[in-house]
């Protein structure tokens, strides 16, 4: 074996500001994240201005102590990668215009990173190889996606969602029912103590065989629920008290988690997959871990989950998946553009 090869990660896509080291793809030597959601909180949601705003400011400081904590200077670090893509691009810019600046300072090769496929590189960051064939579920705010995934850097897009990605509907519905942002967390604490079974939102499935995903459709029910048909009453929900917001943020939370499961377990009969893997913002879900967990066992499938504090966005991710990119000796240039899109 030759010299371990350390990476730094960069991640500004949406809301952190992160960065980490890694070394040989899975050895954490670092990692920092700077979370602006308390500033974001009162619009309900990101505001792109005061992300760019707050990545410029946070982002020297997260550097300097992601290496400070690594215990390593920039001679030891091999690569700089960044995530460039998909995500709001005035967010990405800063991620990429600093990590363009350092491999150019350094001397470094420069890798580029999906977002969405490093998200998938936290649940399979301690696996050697893949039980074959695999199919993972990447569920995050901005994104739900299904692939099928032979390696880090093979993935197949099966299936995605029409309209919402299932982080934004737990966000919306969040908002729906005054809820704090993010909304994924806020909407599983308050279903703690709700009934599941209270309300029947609709589990849109889409025509027979699709594994693409809608979401609107749930987020407008819970909506007409709480507004009445065609938003024509009142905002019902300062008036109800804590037990019906539990059972429809209960009930909301299910039905979401319903579709999801159902689609993966449809992808992975379809490709008769030994291997399920979970990723993204929403994986830190604990019913849909559990939902998960029940499909896997019953049909004999191994379910490789992301760690919790690896679901929502980190920069571990991003220097990880940089590893296999690094072997294969796929690096970007200087030209590197940040994406809205890619998936
Ligand atoms: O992956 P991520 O950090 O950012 C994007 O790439 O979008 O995902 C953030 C999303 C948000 O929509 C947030 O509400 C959701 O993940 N989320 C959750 C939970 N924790 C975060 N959704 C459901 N349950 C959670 N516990
Ligand atoms: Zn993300």
């Amino acid at each position: 074996m030759g010299e371990e090869v350390n990476i730094l990660g960069i991640e500004t896509s949406c809301d952190e500001t992160a960065a980490a080291v890694v070394a040989d793809g899975r050895v954490i030597k670092s990692s920092v994240i700077a979370s602006q959601a308390q500033l974001h909180e009162k619009y309900g949601g990101v505001v792109p201005e005061i992300a760019s705003r707050a990545h410029i400011e946070k982002l020297y400081p997260v550097l300097s102590e992601a290496i400070e904590r690594a215990g390593i200077d920039k001679d030891n670090i091999d690569a700089v990668a960044v995530a460039n893509r998909p995500g709001l691009v005035v967010a990405l810019i800063i991620g990429v215009t600093a990590a363009k600046t350092l491999a150019m300072a350094w001397k470094k090769p420069l890798i580029s990173i999906n977002h969405v496929h490093a998200h998938l590189q936290s649940a399979m960051m301690d696996e050697e190889q893949l039980d074959l064939p695999a199919v993972a579920l990447i569920v995050s705010g901005g994104h739900t996606n299904i692939y099928e995934c032979d390696t880090p850097l093979d993935l197949k897009l099966l299936g995605s969602t029409i309209d919402d990605a299932a982080g934004e509907a737990f966000d919306k519905v969040a908002t729906i029912l005054h809820l704090p942002y993010p909304g994924g967390p806020s909407i599983e604490k308050a279903a703690k103590n709700g009934n599941p079974k209270a309300i029947n939102f609709p589990r849109s499935m889409l025509e027979a065989g699709s594994l693409d995903f809608s979401f609107s459709g749930i987020k407008t029910a819970v909506l007409y629920y709480c507004h009445g048909q065609d938003m024509k009453g009142q905002d019902k929900v300062p008036s109800m008290n804590e037990q019906e917001i539990a059972d429809i943020a209960a009930s909301f939370q299910t039905a979401v988690v319903d579709v999801l499961v159902a689609k993966t377990k449809s992808a992975a009969d379809k490709l008769d997959a030994k291997t399920v893997l979970l990723g993204g913002g929403v994986a830190a879900n604990s019913l849909l871990r559990k939902a998960l967990e029940q499909m896997c066992e019953q049909a004999g499938r191994k379910l490789l989950v992301a760690p919790k504090p690896y679901c929502t966005d980190n920069a571990v991710m991003v220097a990880s998946l940089a590893y296999y990119k690094y072997k294969a000796g796929q690096f970007a240039d200087l030209t590197l553009e940040p994406k809205a899109r890619g998936s």
